[in-house]
């Protein structure tokens, strides 16, 4: 039964909150920090009601109020981490290891080690297990900026494992980020298909609209490679992807140019990822389907590689740049963004503002959300807090946490 009349009519007024005496960067223009001095933000419940200077603030008449005086501080929209793999168990110290005495990424995977040694670990641990480990990780990420996450399943590989991973990653989006949940189901082949990858593939595409129903799954990924899946396999778990109406998104061209990104554009999807051996024909067909490229400078770093994604080719193209922590046991166990955006100019050579607006507003576009990753009204109010005068020192201090505080759905 719907409420009663009156109880309508009596429902609170939006909690409403001024945030004062800030440097607020908006990024809310295609160029520039759109730098306010002596900033203030009025915020109803969870968004942006006006933005402004505080000579300019509105009469905001009687109602009670909640006034913050932020110091001075830096504010600028909550980051968005728009690539992570932040549900597992176990870790990878020992590979680290070996990989340093000479062994590659791709010969630690094919002696069985790599992903399938941490879906091992993974299976292992209980699911309360896993969202301790995960919430820690979590409020690490947080407490360098990081407002909303995506999080990948991909280390369960069977119907029940990936379904944990993904309650998991659902249950942390109650703690106070928000959170975007994407199947990597098509990640590794799991030991029990040894052989029988198209089986596999199969059984993704039959697990995939399960998972849906359940409500665990805001997108698809897959990770195309000569050590994981082919382009044709790919395709397929794309296509039960577009029959359900999840939007996908791929780990293409990181090792090697298998023509992943192309696929991907096909099927119109979100964000390449890692594309360091993408090429111009790549490039082109992610300019014409508005799909973004997903820099992932930690991967790139822990994996000692040398050849750089074609940044001025995508530049050039106009293609959307995003930075991300790509946070995961065997490639980057890293829970800095802000360290990612300093990777991204020292390693790629983006500016700070392109590295910055690659951890927000192309992050946000990445992930298919346009009501974040901007400071505008109407906008949700996400804030990431820092002690610095100029947007561009998130740049330039690197390993250092400078972050003040942030602030999500205005709480
Ligand atoms: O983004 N490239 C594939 N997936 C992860 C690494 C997974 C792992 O090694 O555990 C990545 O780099
Ligand atoms: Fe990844």
């Amino acid at each position: 039964p719907g409420l009663p009349e009156q109880a309508v009519a009596a429902a609170p007024p939006p909690a409403r909150r001024v945030w004062r005496h800030a440097r607020v960067a908006t990024l809310a223009d295609a160029r520039g920090w759109g730098l306010i001095e002596r900033g203030a933000i009025v915020t109803e419940d969870a968004r942006i009601a006006w933005i402004g200077t505080e000579a300019d603030l509105p009469a905001l008449g009687k109602a009670a109020v909640e006034e913050h005086d932020l110091g001075g501080a830096l504010l600028t929209p909550g980051l968005v981490d728009a690539h992570t793999h932040l549900v597992y168990g176990g870790h990878r110290a020992h590979e680290f290891e070996l990989r340093l005495q000479g062994a590659s990424y791709e010969d630690i995977a094919r002696a069985g080690g790599g992903i399938r040694s941490t879906v091992a670990a993974t299976r292992a641990a209980s699911e309360d297990e896993l969202f301790a480990l995960a919430s820690r990780r979590l409020r690490t990420l947080r407490d360098g900026g990081v407002t909303t996450v995506e999080i990948k399943s991909g280390y369960g590989l069977s119907f029940e494992d990936e379904a944990r991973c993904l309650r998991v990653a659902r249950r942390l989006g109650q703690t106070g980020v928000g959170v975007v949940t994407t199947s990597l189901a098509a990640h590794a082949l799991p030991p029990e298909f040894e052989g029988r990858a198209d089986d596999y593939i199969a059984a993704v595409c039959a697990w995939l609209p399960k998972w849906h129903s359940q409500g665990l799954v805001d997108a698809v990924d897959a990770f195309c490679e000569r050590i994981a899946f082919s382009p044709a396999q790919v395709e397929r778990v794309f296509e039960t992807a577009k029959s359900l109406g999840l939007p996908v998104k791929l780990h293409a061209e990181q090792l090697s140019d298998s023509g992943g990104a192309e696929l991907a554009a096909r099927f119109k999807a979100l964000s390449c990822d890692h594309i360091e051996f993408l090429s111009d024909a790549g490039v082109a067909a992610m300019r014409a389907a508005g799909t973004v490229a997903m820099l992932l400078p930690g991967a790139f770093h822990f994996l000692r590689e040398t050849r750089l994604p074609p940044i001025a080719a995508l530049r050039e193209a106009g293609v959307a740049m995003a930075v991300s922590t790509d946070h995961n046991p065997g490639t980057s166990p890293t829970l800095s963004l802000p360290l990612m955006i300093h990777l991204a100019c020292v390693d790629f050579r983006l500016t700070p503002e392109e590295a910055v607006r690659g951890a927000t507003v192309n992050a946000a576009r990445a992930l298919g959300l346009a009501d974040r990753g901007t400071l505008a009204a109407g906008q949700r109010a996400d804030f990431a807090l820092w002690d610095h005068e100029h947007p561009r020192e998130l740049a330039y201090w690197f390993g250092h946490p400078a972050c003040r505080g942030t602030v999500v759905g205005a709480t």
